[in-house]
């Protein structure tokens, strides 16, 4: 019998499809591109390959083929008979996933990893920032991600993936200089991991080295094929950096070249675009720099299309944001009043909040955001994401005349900020 790299059996008698199915989770776990050709391969040389049609449906997920995902699900769940225990409960999260139960999902994936921790397609599903945990809405989610991965981590040593992903929980668990340690670590056994040079960026990003942060991206970029999941959100990180240094120039090569609606190869999620170009333009008006209304208006009309109904609340944030600054009233109202979303209760106020910025009301956006700064990590996403609210709520203070405040409140609550920020008049 075949072999996974994790020694789980594969329930196929072809080797060139075990092989296969090996090929395309290492993609899917180092968000290279070749994922969907590699798990395509795995059931075009055996069809009965049940797990096969998972890694299928996982890699489909990641190139944004929902339905490819549903339906390869649909055919792994119609393969599952006389498959071990494990097969068919790695099947059945799929299952529950593409059933629209993350809530139902979450909780397998925990019991799953309790008999089979090393069964990293289930595993993998509560870890990250946008992950099952991530977007759970759950109140103290980022240390449930770390006590996550630290349960798992006996179970997996010295493991490339797993590293890169405790590395994450580690990072977003305000231990940026442990988190930079082991991703190192991580990196060394293998470099070409999009998930851990995504995640050393943001250790360096914690740690306030701009500088080195953006020397260090922008070279593991040149090797990092832009099909590849994480380019867009990469080149986020990077035009963060190339802002920071007043690097306009790169700035907009970044956003044009992969980040914006209808930019680079289109290989992005719809939540990476919308997110990271909402929250890209509006970093750089918070820096000082002049946003051309257009730039607004297409992010808007992106969020509109791609995200018509409230429910996914970190995309709902940043849409409020966007449909805010394109003066897009009818659209931002609709998010003003969220029922639907893990963390809507959230999305309300934040909607408020920008409605109140975009015109210029800083008393009102001060009201608006102050209750959101409690715990916004609900909203999910990773910490540098969510600096767009802390970055607003202290531009509130700042041009309230509070600047006392505002240095104070950097310091209790984003200590990398307390000298210096990227936000203008705060320095
Ligand atoms: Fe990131």
């Amino acid at each position: 019998m075949h072999h996974d790299r994790y020694d789980n059996p594969l329930s196929t008698q072809s080797a060139e499809a075990g092989q296969a199915y090996v090929e395309g989770v290492d993609h899917i776990l180092a968000n290279t591109f070749g994922g969907v050709e590699a798990m395509a391969r795995a059931v075009d040389l055996d069809p009965e390959f049940a797990l096969g049609h998972i890694g299928h449906a996982r890699a489909l997920m990641y190139a944004n083929d929902m339905g490819g995902a549903r339906a390869a699900v649909d055919r792994a769940a119609a393969r599952s008979h006389g498959l071990s225990d494990r097969e068919r409960s790695h099947i059945h999260i799929y299952v529950l996933l593409m059933s629209g139960k993350p809530v139902e999902a979450r909780a397998a994936v925990h019991l799953h990893v309790r008999d089979w921790p090393r069964d990293p397609l289930v595993a993998q599903l509560n870890c990250q920032v946008f992950g099952l945990i991530g977007f759970s809405g759950c109140a103290g989610r980022e240390a449930e991600m770390l006590a996550y991965t630290s349960a798992l981590a006996p179970a997996y040593g010295e493991d490339w993936w797993f590293l890169s992903v405790h590395a994450q929980s580690l990072c977003e668990n305000g231990r940026p200089d442990r988190a930079l340690e082991v991703m190192e670590r991580s990196l060394e056994l293998y470099d070409g991991n999009a998930n851990a040079s995504h995640f050393k960026a943001h250790a360096l990003y914690e740690m306030g080295e701009t500088a080195a942060g953006r020397t260090y991206l922008d070279d593991w970029m040149t090797g990092y094929d832009a099909r590849g999941l994480l380019h867009g959100h990469l080149s986020w990180h990077a035009a963060l950096w190339a802002l920071e240094q007043g690097d306009m120039t790169a700035f907009w090569r970044w956003y044009d070249g992969g980040i914006g609606p209808g930019t680079g190869p289109g290989s992005a999620l719809p939540i990476n675009v919308l997110t990271d170009a909402a929250a890209l333009l509006w970093r750089a008006e918070l820096a000082g720099q002049t946003i051309e209304p257009e730039r607004w208006q297409a992010v808007s009309a992106y969020a509109t299309e791609r995200f018509a109904n409230p429910g996914q609340s970190f995309a709902d944030m940043h849409a409020a944001l966007a449909h805010a600054m394109a003066g897009d009233g009818e659209a931002l109202a609709k998010l003003a009043e969220a029922s639907g979303g893990f963390a809507a209760d959230l999305v309300r106020p934040v909607a408020r909040g920008w409605q109140a910025v975009a015109r210029q009301d800083w008393e009102g956006a001060l009201h608006a955001l102050t209750p959101v700064m409690a715990d916004h990590a609900r909203f999910g996403g990773s910490r540098a994401q969510r600096d767009l609210l802390e970055l607003t709520w202290m531009l509130c203070l700042l041009r309230l005349g509070r600047k006392d405040e505002a240095k104070r409140a950097a310091a209790t609550r984003r200590p990398v900020f307390a000298e210096a920020a990227p936000l203008a008049g705060y320095a």
